[in-house]
């Protein structure tokens, strides 16, 4: 593997060449790119523990699939997160290189506290508890949309629920009318096709949307002009920073969301049983969600560049190796979850490592927790519709760092009791 791996990525991104996977499979006969996007990478993800819990991928990536490790590196200050994700999307230059330099997620040290100090003041426990409202009625508005569809016409829940809601929830929060975000934002995200350089393209593309609204001091009420204020301590983000966190947010709330919604629709789908549960005590719903987001979580692993020579269950890396955290390996990891290839909502769930952990923890957990209970609640115990899954799950074959359903037809049947 040269350079950067494709698989050393945020979770809400990645590029899609499948060269750097390809070295690592012959270096190791374990073909990560291939399993992240296997059917089922959760059997092969515990062979590799079972075989070591640190593997020497080869060309200095080093995948962790232990519990206690992956946790251990993503709160270790001595890692850097950010270096290489620009690279690692085929970017050298241009506005996306240079807003994924310093978006968030690239930051390390006191640069991240700072700018996150900033983002983060839009996501206070408060602010997101005063969304539940809007996202109780669009929620709603989707959702019954889905159950008027005449009867017998399959139904997508992916596009028309898991993808829109977030969608929505994050245009409402841009403050963007509903015609600028599906032009601007919506276009440019679902425009990424399969070919190389396409999610690039589409961070140019969205930076582009917000720096040219910028210039033209086109700014509506909301994140965009929120992420633009100063704080007396913190000082101000930069120009260019304000449009990369634009851009993070964005594409870090939607498919990632997405996906939970999609899993959580899939898990309870597949499981007759549960749902009656659920039904009878909707206090179950925050468990459901919890232990989605163990069993098959949207993002699959993130990246760390080791600051310095170490060993990690008896496996020698060196300084500057990538860190290749199976965050969703690590979840099934028997010695911190019993009986892990169980869904299992009445279980412990302390440690989840979904959102990552330490100075990058995702600062949209609360949200994404929000959404997907607020539709559990309305898709599951309050609609008087019973839905079916009309067909087997097909999850998405483009991007290794995220597991989320392509589609997820359904049909609607009013409930006879
Ligand atoms: C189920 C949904 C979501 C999942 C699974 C998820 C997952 C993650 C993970 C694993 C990270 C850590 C990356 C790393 O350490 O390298 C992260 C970071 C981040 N997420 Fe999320 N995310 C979700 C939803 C959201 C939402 C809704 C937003 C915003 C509205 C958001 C904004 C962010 C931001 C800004 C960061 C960077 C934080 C930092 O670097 O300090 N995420 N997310």
């Amino acid at each position: 593997m040269s350079g950067e791996s494709d698989l050393n990525t945020a979770p809400q991104h990645s590029e899609s060449s499948h060269s750097g996977a390809e070295s690592v499979a012959e270096a190791t006969g374990w073909d990560l790119f291939g399993i992240a996007l296997a059917d089922d990478p959760h059997s092969q993800w515990r062979k590799i523990r079972e075989q070591t819990p640190v593997l020497d991928a080869g060309d200095g990536v080093f995948f962790i699939t232990g519990w206690d490790l992956v946790d251990e590196v993503l709160r270790d200050p001595r890692h850097f997160a950010g270096s290489g994700v620009s690279a690692s999307f085929g970017a050298s230059n241009g506005l996306a290189f240079e807003a994924m330099r310093v978006w968030l997620m690239s930051l390390d040290g006191p640069e991240q506290t700072r700018a996150r100090g900033l983002v983060r003041r839009e996501f206070t426990p408060r602010q997101i508890e005063a969304l539940r409202e809007r996202i109780v009625l669009t929620t709603d508005r989707l959702v019954s949309a889905i159950e008027t569809t005449p009867a017998n016409t399959p139904l997508d829940l992916v596009e028309g629920l898991a993808f829109a809601l977030p969608s929505e929830i994050i245009r409402s929060l841009f403050g963007l009318r509903e015609d600028e975000w599906a032009e601007e934002i919506v276009s440019v995200i679902r425009g990424v096709d399969d070919s190389p350089g396409a999610s690039i393209q589409m961070i140019e593309g969205l930076a582009q949307t917000f720096e040219g609204r910028i210039a033209r001091g086109d700014i509506p009420d909301g994140l965009l002009a929120d992420l633009r204020v100063p704080d007396e301590e913190l000082g101000a983000l930069s120009p260019l920073e304000v449009v990369a966190n634009a851009v993070l947010l964005v594409t870090a709330a939607i498919d990632t969301t997405a996906g939970l919604i999609g899993n959580l629709a899939h898990c309870l789908l597949e499981r007759p049983p549960l749902l009656d549960r659920v039904r009878r005590d909707p206090r179950l719903i925050p468990s459901l969600v919890e232990e989605t987001l163990r069993f098959e979580p949207p993002a699959l692993s993130c990246s760390r560049r080791a600051g310095q020579d170490l060993e990690l269950a008896g496996v020698s890396i060196p300084a500057g190796s990538q860190l290749l955290l199976g965050l969703a390996a690590a979840n099934r990891d028997p010695a911190r979850y019993s009986d892990p290839d169980r869904f299992e909502p009445d279980r412990d769930f302390q440690g989840l490592l979904s959102f990552g952990g330490g100075r990058h923890f995702c600062l949209g957990a609360a949200l994404a927790r929000l959404e997907a209970q607020i539709v559990a609640e309305r898709l599951f115990v309050d609609s008087a519709y019973d839905f079916e899954a009309l067909e087997k799950p097909r999850w998405q074959k483009k991007n290794p760092t995220v597991r989320a359903l392509d589609r997820l037809p359904v049909r609607a049947r009013l409930r006879s009791n």
